[in-house]
């Protein structure tokens, strides 16, 4: 299945002290989604924001919010995420028991929802969530921080993980080390959505939208038969 390849810059990678206008700045710039990277310090080991910061942030932006969880436990947390603004919630595999149930929790608040799998989870995990996710977000580094160097094996991954979902309307997001020089790896493999935090939000607001389309060109480049 064709579909336009989403760019979601992480604000992770922002000025947090000036979130409304980098949010904006990165609207402006092309951004087809703003990824939100949230962090608990006990599923991985960093601290970020939680859905106070969303809210805060949804009225600079009509794009959609894809907020990933990094929580564990995420269940109690997903009314608050999906009422403060988000649009589509990302939980990961890793984060507890009842992955069915989190994945039914954000269907049932309207909300698109997504699985994520670490690095070193395998992608057998998700077999039997396919029919509850609108999106499966492949890990290209271990979660908790941005700038980290992007992990090959990521894309056999994706490759298989593709061929599991067929024709089910479901896209492949890729999060970690992306750059002009990996999104092609990432896309060729059949991935459809690409986070970048560092190498998007560098260098000041008026050249955002050319890293933004850098990536971008990168990415639809290497758009094999299949796209
Ligand atoms: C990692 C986050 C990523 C990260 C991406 O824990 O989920 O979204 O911020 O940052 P870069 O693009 O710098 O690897
Ligand atoms: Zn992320």
């Amino acid at each position: 299945m064709t579909r336009p390849l989403v760019i979601a810059p992480s604000i992770l990678a922002a000025d947090f002290a000036r979130f409304g206008e980098e949010v904006r700045a990165i609207d402006a710039a092309g951004a087809d989604w703003i990824h939100v990277d949230v962090m608990d310090g006990h599923f991985v080991p960093n601290i970020s924001f939680g859905p106070e910061v969303v809210r805060a942030i949804r009225p600079a932006t009509t794009k959609p919010l894809d907020v990933h969880l990094m929580i564990a436990p995420a269940d109690p947390y997903l009314a608050a995420f999906a009422e403060a603004g988000a649009d589509r919630l990302t939980v990961h595999v890793e984060a507890g028991p009842h992955l069915h149930r989190s994945l039914q929790t954000i269907n049932a608040l309207g909300k698109k929802a997504g699985v994520a799998l670490n690095p070193g989870t395998s992608e057998t995990t998700i077999a039997h969530v396919l029919d509850l996710v609108d999106l499966v977000l492949v890990m290209s580094v271990n979660p908790g921080f941005g700038g980290q160097a992007f992990i090959p094996a990521a894309v056999e991954k994706i490759e298989r993980i593709k061929a599991m979902i067929g024709g089910r309307d479901i896209r492949i997001e890729v999060d970690g080390g992306i750059t002009p020089e990996t999104a092609p790896l990432a896309v060729a493999a059949g991935a459809d959505a690409l986070v970048a935090g560092s190498a998007v939000f560098k260098g000041g607001a008026e050249v955002y939208a050319g890293h933004v389309e850098a990536i971008r060109r990168a990415g639809e480049a290497a758009r094999g038969e299949w796209a």
